[in-house]
């Protein structure tokens, strides 16, 4: 079974602390594909659903802090994607634990689509930061 989203140079920002984390919530997407695709977890599905909320949450608490760091000019933008993702991803958790049932289709779509697009469109152009101030390395 091939994986939904494999992880690619594209997708790099070359700073190895922000692609790691990008690379830790595809792999989730990952395994929500292959238990979408039959396949079996040894783990519940809300504790994948809760690792997704940290991951999601940590993740955009850590970049935030880095792009007020390298001052990135767009950041009030960028928080507020972040912020409307937060939302929908506790929505999924809630609607999850109180109905036990989880359209995983729909959200295995939604999370494929907006991470990748956030990563390609709106990540990428902190990118010129992080190589600028050196943290970045090609
Ligand atoms: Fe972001
Ligand atoms: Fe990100």
């Amino acid at each position: 079974m091939s994986s939904l989203v494999t992880w690619s140079e594209e997708y790099s920002l070359h700073y190895s602390p922000i692609d790691e984390q990008h690379k830790q919530l595809l792999d989730l997407l990952n395994i929500l594909y292959s238990i979408d695709n039959g396949g079996t977890v040894e783990e519940p599905l809300s504790n994948i659903v809760f690792r997704l909320v940290v991951f999601t949450e940590t993740h955009f608490a850590y970049e935030e802090r880095l792009l007020d760091l390298v001052g990135f000019p767009n950041l009030r933008k960028h928080r507020a994607y972040h912020d409307s993702m937060k939302l929908k991803t506790r929505k999924v958790v809630k609607s999850y634990t109180k109905e036990h049932a989880l359209n995983k289709k729909e959200v295995l779509f939604f999370l494929r689509d907006w991470w990748i697009n956030h990563i390609l469109k709106e990540d990428k152009k902190y990118e010129p930061l992080l190589f600028s101030h050196g943290l970045a390395i090609s």
